[in-house]
């Protein structure tokens, strides 16, 4: 079990492709999924896990969630001339998923070594967590101690375009994955630093930067057409169009 931790824009998709291309062309199974369907249609012949492995939806529930494969199905033919599974956003699936295809992987290959003896390679966009999120991921399964960790550091963007501007965001989001900017004690916030750009204290300072005299321009759509506030969330974005209104 290999665990790729990989930053944005270091060439994960493309490693992966390219380790699939290898395995395929020496007539090897490689299995390909995601935890998202959209991660999964980035990959060669990358389905989501839930669907590859038939994984029970309530896999957080299940106390020891096994994969519902049938006996004398081409799935079942597949994981057990497999190769290699590579699953892509690990940390976006539940462990007991992983527990389970470890149990499924052992049975249907009679082979009591982990997963079967599959090479398992998982690979992560690093995030930020909470506590729960945290807790379900596979890195505190008893599974993590048998995983080789292996880091992707080169910001590919950067490297193969010359252009060292992003050198620096790369690089702070290198030390964000690393988990090397100091976190705020109650919120598990971090605080942004001023390179990432002009930072406010609040939102109607904000509001008032991108639409300044809202109330003499909001009936110009050309006017409106140019400027937006992007949110991550939704609560915010009420937040923000309340205060606009
Ligand atoms: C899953 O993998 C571990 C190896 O870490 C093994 O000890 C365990 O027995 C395996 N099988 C099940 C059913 O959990
Ligand atoms: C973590 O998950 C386990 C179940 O897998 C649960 O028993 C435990 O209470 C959780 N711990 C926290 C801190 O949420
Ligand atoms: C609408 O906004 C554009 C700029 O985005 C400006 O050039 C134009 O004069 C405005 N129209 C009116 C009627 O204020």
């Amino acid at each position: 079990m290999v665990f790729l931790y990989v930053p944005g824009s270091s060439g994960k998709t493309f490693l992966i492709n390219l380790i699939l291309a290898k395995m395929r062309s020496k007539a090897s199974i490689a299995l390909t999924v995601a935890s998202s369907s959209i991660a999964a249609t980035l990959l060669e012949g990358g389905r989501t896990a839930h669907s590859a492995f038939k994984l029970p939806q309530s896999v957080n529930h299940a106390d020891k969630a096994v994969c519902s494969i049938k006996r004398g199905t081409d799935t079942v033919k597949v994981l057990q001339e497999c190769n290699v599974i590579i699953w892509d956003e690990c940390t976006m699936s539940h462990k007991h998923a992983f527990e389970g295809l470890n149990k499924t992987l052992q049975n249907i290959r009679l082979n009591y070594y982990i997963f079967g003896s599959v090479t398992m390679v998982l690979s992560v966009v690093p995030r930020g967590t909470r506590a729960d999120e945290v807790n379900a991921s596979v890195k505190i399964s008893f599974l993590w101690n048998n995983v080789h960790k292996i880091y992707l550091k080169r910001n590919m963007r950067v490297h193969l375009t010359g252009n060292s501007e992003p050198g620096e965001l790369a690089k702070l989001l290198l030390k964000i994955g690393a988990g090397k900017i100091p976190i705020e004690p109650h919120s598990s916030n971090i605080v942004i630093p001023s390179m990432c750009g002009k930072l406010f204290s609040n939102v109607d300072e904000l509001a008032e930067v991108v639409f300044p005299s809202l109330g003499e321009n909001y009936r110009n759509s050309s006017w409106l057409s140019k400027r937006a506030i992007l949110v991550p969330r939704n609560d915010v974005v009420n937040e923000i169009i309340c205060k606009l209104l």
